[in-house]
C-alpha cells in the first residue's frame, strides 16, 4: 500500500530558568537528601516556574522555536493539540490560550488529558487529522506546571516532579511513502496506546474536579494534590513501557536492534533503565535527561527529543522509539524515522 506520512518538521522546548536542586528541599523543609533522590530516580535538579510563567506561556514558547524550525508561521496552524495535566484554568483549554499567544488565527485548540503519555496520544490524533486530510499542518505541545498540582510537604512526591514544555509541528509529507517497506519508510512508520482505568486510584489528584470539588477542608487534607502509590505505580510502569516498546516495534516490523535512540518518557531512571533492557537497546542509544528536569509529565518526551536533535543524536534517517507511561494508567509508543 502507498500513501502519504506525517513527519516532524520542527522541535522546540519552553523551560522555566529557574533551577532546584535536591539540595534546595532542606529551605522548604523537605527532609530528604541528595543521595537518596540520586538513587532511587536519578534526578539532580528540576525547573520551577516562577514570575507568572504558565502552562501557557511555556507552550508558547516551545511552540515558537518548533514553528521557527519548521518554516511555519502561526497562520499555517491547522490545528494546536496541549497535552496536559495542568491547565492554567478548567474552563476554557489553555490550547485557546497558546492559539492566541501565537496569534494562530485559523486553527483549532483544544487539550489533551491523557496525563504522561498526552504528548503522545496527541502526536497519534495529529497524524490521524493529517493522515484523513483534515489538518495539513498540526502543531502538538506537551506543556506542564507539576509544581502548581504536587503536594510540597509530601517528600514521596515533591521531589520526582519539574516543569515545562516540549512542541512539535507535524506536517504531511507531499510524496508517498509504501508503508510495507519499513526499511525505506519514513515518518511516523507505527503507534500504539492503551489505557486501564481500573488503576486509576494509584497515581491521582481526589479531589477539585466535578465529582468532588475543592473545599476549605482540602486545605487540611490535602486531597486536591498529586497522590501516588511509588512502589505499585513503579511495577506497573515497568511492565507497561516494556509492553509499549514491544507494540511499537512489531507495529513497525523492527526490533530493538533496528532502533538508533529510544526517548522513553523521563519518570525515573530505573524505569528507562528496565524498558531499554527489555526492548535490547543498549544504553549509549537511550536518551536520558531526567537527571536535569525529573518528570515534567507529558512534556518530557518533546524536551528531550528537541534536545536530542539539537545534540546531533538524531539525523536524517534515524529511527526513534517513543515510549511512555502516565496515570490513567495511560501508556503509548512510536516508531518515528527521520
Ligand atoms: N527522601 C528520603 N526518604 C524518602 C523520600 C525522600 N524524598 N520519599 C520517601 N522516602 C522514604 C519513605 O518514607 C520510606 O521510608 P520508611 O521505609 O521509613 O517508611 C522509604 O523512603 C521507602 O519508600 P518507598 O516509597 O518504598 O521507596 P521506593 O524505593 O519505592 O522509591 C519512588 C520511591 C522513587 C517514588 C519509587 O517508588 C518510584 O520511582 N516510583 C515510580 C514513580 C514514578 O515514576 N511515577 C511517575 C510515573 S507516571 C508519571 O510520570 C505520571
Amino acid at each position: 500500500m502507498i500513501r502519504p506520512f506525517a513527519y516532524v518538521a520542527g522541535t522546540g522546548r519552553g523551560l522555566p530558568a529557574a533551577r532546584m536542586t535536591n539540595h534546595d528541599f532542606s529551605a522548604i523543609g523537605i527532609e530528604t537528601s541528595h543521595e537518596w533522590i540520586v538513587e532511587r530516580t536519578g534526578i539532580s535538579e528540576r525547573r520551577i516556574a516562577r514570575d507568572g510563567e504558565s502552562t501557557c506561556s511555556m507552550a508558547a514558547d516551545a511552540a515558537r522555536k518548533a514553528m521557527e524550525r519548521a518554516g511555519v508561521g502561526a497562520g499555517e496552524l491547522d490545528t494546536i493539540i496541549l497535552s496536559t495535566a495542568t491547565p492554567d484554568r478548567l474552563l476554557p483549554a489553555t490550547a485557546v490560550d497558546v492559539q492566541a499567544a501565537l496569534g494562530a488565527s485559523r486553527a483549532a485548540a483544544f487539550d489533551l488529558s491523557a496525563a504522561c503519555s498526552g504528548w503522545l496520544y496527541g502526536l497519534t490524533v495529529g497524524e490521524g487529522m493529517l493522515m484523513t486530510g483534515a489538518a495539513k499542518t498540526v502543531l502538538v505541545v506537551g506543556a506542564e506546571k507539576m509544581s502548581a498540582i504536587v503536594d510540597w510537604q509530601d517528600r514521596a512526591t515533591c521531589v520526582l516532579f519539574g516543569d515545562g514544555a516540549g512542541a512539535v509541528v507535524l506536517r504531511a509529507s507531499k510524496t508517498a511513502r509504501r508503508v510495507n517497506d519499513a526499511k525505506e519508510a519514513k515518518g511516523i512508520l507505527s503507534t500504539f496506546m492503551r489505557s486501564d482505568g481500573q488503576l486509576a486510584e494509584l497515581l491521582w489528584r481526589p479531589g477539585g474536579g466535578a465529582s468532588l470539588p475543592f473545599t476549605e477542608a482540602m486545605l487540611t487534607d490535602r486531597s486536591h494534590f498529586v497522590k501516588m502509590a511509588g512502589r505499585e505505580v513503579f511495577k506497573h510502569a515497568v511492565r507497561m513501557m516494556a509492553d509499549a516498546a514491544d507494540r511499537a516495534l512489531d507495529g513497525a516490523r523492527l526490533t530493538g536492534a533496528d532502533v538508533d535512540l529510544m526517548i522513553p518518557h523521563q519518570a525515573n531512571v530505573r524505569i528507562i533503565e528496565a524498558t531499554a533492557k527489555h526492548a535490547n537497546i543498549p544504553m549509549s542509544k537511550v536518551f536520558v535527561n531526567v537527571d536535569r528536569y525529573g518528570n515534567t509529565s507529558s512534556a518530557s518526551i518533546p524536551i528531550a527529543l528537541d534536545e536530542a536533535i539539537e545534540a546531533g543524536r538524531i539525523k536524517d534517517g534515524s529511527t526513534v522509539l517513543l515510549c511512555a507511561f502516565g496515570a490513567g494508567f495511560t501508556w503509548g509508543s512510536m516508531v518515528v524515522r527521520f
